[in-house]
């Protein structure tokens, strides 16, 4: 991690009456910087925390807003808990997978997209619905799903 990371994270440790508190925000940095957070980065934690790899490891891979892989510029993920999955986000996330030629979880060989799916993102009223990039698109079909990822850069 860079030497500013690690100042930051420092500076973080002052913030809570125990080192492990400042964890999650710690993480935060280490992925700001990286855009993600592997297990050398992992380790390094471990080390500045005093705790064991496996301790950081848990918290990583816990929070679906952590990355522990190189991802895509952009994020699509879609919601298939069941309201979504009632109004077609199963058959959505095939048809989305189909056309950017990954499975779920993976990214595009050009590093444009990862694909996901998320549980409910309470848009249930208007179902099925994506995540892109932090934004809600909702009231989805196909093309439409189609037509916003092809408009990413
Ligand atoms: S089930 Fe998809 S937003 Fe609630």
């Amino acid at each position: 991690m860079q030497a500013q990371t690690l100042q930051k994270i420092e500076a973080l440790f002052e913030k809570y009456p125990q080192k492990r508190g400042a964890l999650l925000p710690a993480i935060y940095l280490v992925q700001a910087e990286k855009g993600h957070v592997d297990s050398d980065a992992a380790r390094e934690l471990a080390e500045l925390f005093e705790l064991q790899p496996v301790d950081v490891w848990e918290v990583l891979t816990f929070y679906n807003m952590f990355y522990t892989a190189p991802q895509g510029r952009h994020h699509v993920y879609v919601c298939t808990n069941l309201p979504c999955s009632l109004r077609g986000a199963r058959s959505l996330l095939k048809g989305i997978e189909s056309h950017l030629g990954v499975h779920c979880g993976q990214t595009t060989a050009d590093g444009r997209i990862t694909l996901g799916h998320e549980e409910c993102l309470g848009s249930c009223g208007t179902a099925p619905m994506m995540r892109v990039d932090g934004e809600y698109v909702e009231n989805l079909d196909l093309v439409e799903a189609k037509r916003v990822i092809d408009g990413l850069d």
